[in-house]
């Protein structure tokens, strides 16, 4: 089984057959995950570096596990303790460590286009682990995963994706995955958080009434407001955010039917999402933390030279 395309980037380069090998190799990898012996030789004699320029704590953790899983060697490097700190290039830090022998990088960056711009420039598989406001392939993946997991398919399945989107980089990937795969979505939230003509650019509802959007979902896939890549006043405070926005146990218990809460992390307690939905029964959240290790084990090993 091979992928149509040698790095993950971003779901936009996949094909709807790339995503379906990915998910079915994942599957594969969740049942492993449940044996006593939960390691696989699949990755064995390749080596991997984690490159995190961004601070991290379930991709970071969860590409570290899926490689250990696999029985790979893993190098795992912050920018806060290296050279990059003295100056050194981004392709500077990377074909030293590429020197070294190194098959695979991972890679979390604050600028978008970041893995991009390194895959014209070395000859190893990269997988996009976050990059900027741009995409977060493996993210998209991991939360269609478990949609389909609780549902058996994503063809027709209603998504609401919930607040912050003109800057979400999670956004971005679930909505190219989603609309790929057959499924509908609505973006919501305040109108100065979604972007002018997402609707004509990718297909999407476009709804700025949260009650609406939520009675309209099967799955409401919740954002976190990310105060650090505004870099002006886009709502007037995180209170009157929570008030029109925030999803709380009155507002879930309302609604004509029973949904299920998504939120890729971190949470943003009594903001986007109060602790009553974040801990309930119809939240899949750490579910999807879960299935994060058996995604990048597939996507790992379909991008290694071994599965070639
Ligand atoms: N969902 C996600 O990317 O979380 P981290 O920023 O903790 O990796």
């Amino acid at each position: 089984m091979q992928l149509s395309t040698k790095h993950l980037l971003g779901i936009r380069d996949l094909t709807r057959e790339d995503i379906q090998t990915i998910l079915t190799t994942a599957s594969q990898f969740k049942e492993v995950l449940q044996r006593p012996v939960k390691k696989v030789p699949s990755l064995r004699d390749i080596t991997i570096v984690n490159l995190f320029f961004e601070n991290s704590t379930r991709t970071r953790i969860s590409f570290e596990l899926a490689e250990k899983r696999l029985s790979a060697d893993t190098i795992s490097f912050t920018a806060g303790t290296s050279s990059v700190k003295k100056g050194e290039t981004l392709l500077d830090t990377v074909n030293n460590i590429l020197s070294m022998k190194v098959d695979m990088v991972v890679m979390r960056h604050s600028s978008s286009g970041a893995p991009h711009f390194l895959a014209r420039h070395i000859p190893a598989a990269i997988i996009n682990a976050g990059d900027g406001i741009n995409e977060h392939p493996t993210q998209g993946l991991l939360d269609a995963f478990s949609m389909q997991e609780r549902f058996g398919s994503l063809k027709g399945l209603k998504v609401a994706i919930i607040g912050d989107i003109m800057h979400s980089r999670v956004a971005m990937s679930n909505i190219y995955l989603l609309k790929k795969m057959g499924a509908e979505v609505t973006v919501a939230g305040p109108p100065t958080l979604i972007p002018v003509h997402m609707k004509e650019a990718f297909d999407v509802r476009v709804e700025y009434n949260l009650r609406k959007a939520l009675e309209w979902c099967d799955v409401a896939n919740v954002l976190r407001i990310q105060l650090e890549r505004q870099n002006q006043v886009l709502f007037s405070s995180l209170r009157e955010y929570s008030l029109a926005y925030g999803i709380n146990r009155r507002l879930l218990e309302s609604l004509n039917r029973e949904i299920v809460i998504m939120h890729p992390g971190p949470i943003n307690r009594g903001v986007e999402l109060d602790s009553d939905v974040a801990d309930s029964g119809q939240s899949i959240i750490l579910q999807q933390v879960e299935n994060g290790v058996a995604v990048r084990m597939a996507a790992l090993y379909l991008l290694s030279p071994q599965a070639s």
